[in-house]
């Protein structure tokens, strides 16, 4: 089967193409990317020595998607994947929404033309923020809970956010181009006729991930921890309480092959959750607590009132469904995946300026 992942160099794609050959599959793999993640440059070298071919283009460009062979399935790791992109001076609304829309059209396009599948790597950032910001909260130790004995919206339960939780405006910039990427997938899937799966990503955290304060926070919090960098809690009452919960690309890769093995599954919804779920959850301030013990020393991080517009205190994402039609679990718990990002921050003493910077 002849595969062509988008953001090839970029955290998840270069975890799947690396998930992929070790898998062991039967897969024919080419990449794509346009390399404008910094640090995205740094997986080039691996794929040169491995002989995997990744294209150096872009996928807002229809002419760059047409010059690529025909593959059987397309899976879309190519974006623009900050919460802040198009409201903070890296980005303007309109790089994201070429990036992260027009980008997924032409490669529905493509898929039109070629007959493949495509597999779309969408966000838990889909969900509103109003009614996330609006749960019921209970401060426990140093880490926010949902309140069960408190009414909750549709969606919302204790195991986390379901697909059936709001997804109104306001979502970010971010979450609205994924939102209508996922509709217009949707849509090329049932009256094309084409294999479609959506996976509604929660934090995906690892070694080797380019670490912002606005994505990738794990990757960041701790190599700037490891660095003495300035660190800072924001919003919330300022000690760090917010609540997510993280899933290693590793884990997301084998729910990929099955999907891409399973072809169409009449009757199967075609979106699910993906997500390390209540297991893997953690508040900034035991990640903080984690470091000290890690690292062996104590570092002190700072504080602000203001909440910026897309934040949200707890967010736990619930991935039943796809844990239930594709018999399928997170192996990386949280402890491995934070002692995995450590290790490579020890190693890459530089990590924060290459890949935080731009
Ligand atoms: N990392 C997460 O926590 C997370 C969570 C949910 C969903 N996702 C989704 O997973 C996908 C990958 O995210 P990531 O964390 O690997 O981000 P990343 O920034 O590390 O990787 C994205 C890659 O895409 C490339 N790219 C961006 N625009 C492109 C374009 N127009 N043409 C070609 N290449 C382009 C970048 O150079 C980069 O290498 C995104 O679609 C994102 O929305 C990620």
């Amino acid at each position: 089967m002849k595969v062509l992942i988008t953001g090839a160099n970029g955290f998840v794609g270069s975890a799947l193409m690396r998930a992929f050959r070790e898998s062991g599959a039967n897969l024919d793999l080419i990449g794509i990317d346009n390399l404008s993640r910094p640090g995205s440059e740094m997986n080039r070298e691996e794929w040169r020595k491995l002989g995997v071919r990744v294209v150096h283009g872009d996928v807002r460009a229809q002419s760059d998607v047409d010059a690529l062979p025909a593959v059987d399935w397309v899976v879309d790791a190519a974006a623009n994947p900050s919460v802040l992109a198009g409201l903070n001076a890296q980005s303007t609304a309109r790089q994201v929404i070429e990036h992260n829309l027009l980008g997924t059209i032409n490669l529905l396009e493509f898929c039109r033309h070629h007959r493949a599948g495509f597999l779309l790597l969408s966000t838990s950032r889909v969900y509103s923020i109003e009614a996330l910001a609006s749960l019921p909260l209970v401060q426990t130790g140093n880490a926010f809970g949902l309140r069960a004995d408190a009414p909750l919206p549709a969606g919302a339960g204790v195991d986390g956010i379901s697909e059936t939780f709001p997804t109104a405006a306001p979502i970010s910039l971010y979450g609205a181009t994924k939102l209508a990427s996922e509709t217009l997938a949707l849509e090329y899937g049932a009256s094309l006729d084409l294999p479609v799966w959506i996976n509604r990503c929660g934090l995906l955290a690892g070694a080797g991930q380019f670490g912002r304060p606005d994505q990738g926070i794990l990757a960041y919090w701790l190599n700037a921890y490891l660095r003495r960098a300035p660190l800072k809690y924001l919003g919330f009452g300022g000690n760090g309480a917010q609540v997510r919960d993280a899933l290693h690309p590793r884990d997301l890769a084998a729910l990929v092959l099955k999907q891409l093995a399973a072809g169409p599954v009449p009757g199967r919804p075609r979106l699910a959750n993906v997500s390390g779920g209540a297991a893997s959850a953690f508040s900034l301030a035991q990640i903080t607590g984690w470091c000290g013990e890690r690292f062996g020393f104590q570092h002190p991080v700072g504080s602000e009132a203001e909440v910026r517009a897309a934040d949200i205190p707890w967010l736990i994402l619930n991935s039943a469904r796809a844990r239930q039609d594709w018999a399928w679990h997170p192996n990386v718990l949280l402890p491995e995946i934070l002692h995995e990002i450590a290790l490579h921050a020890e190693l890459h003493p530089g990590w924060l300026e290459l890949s935080a910077i731009g």
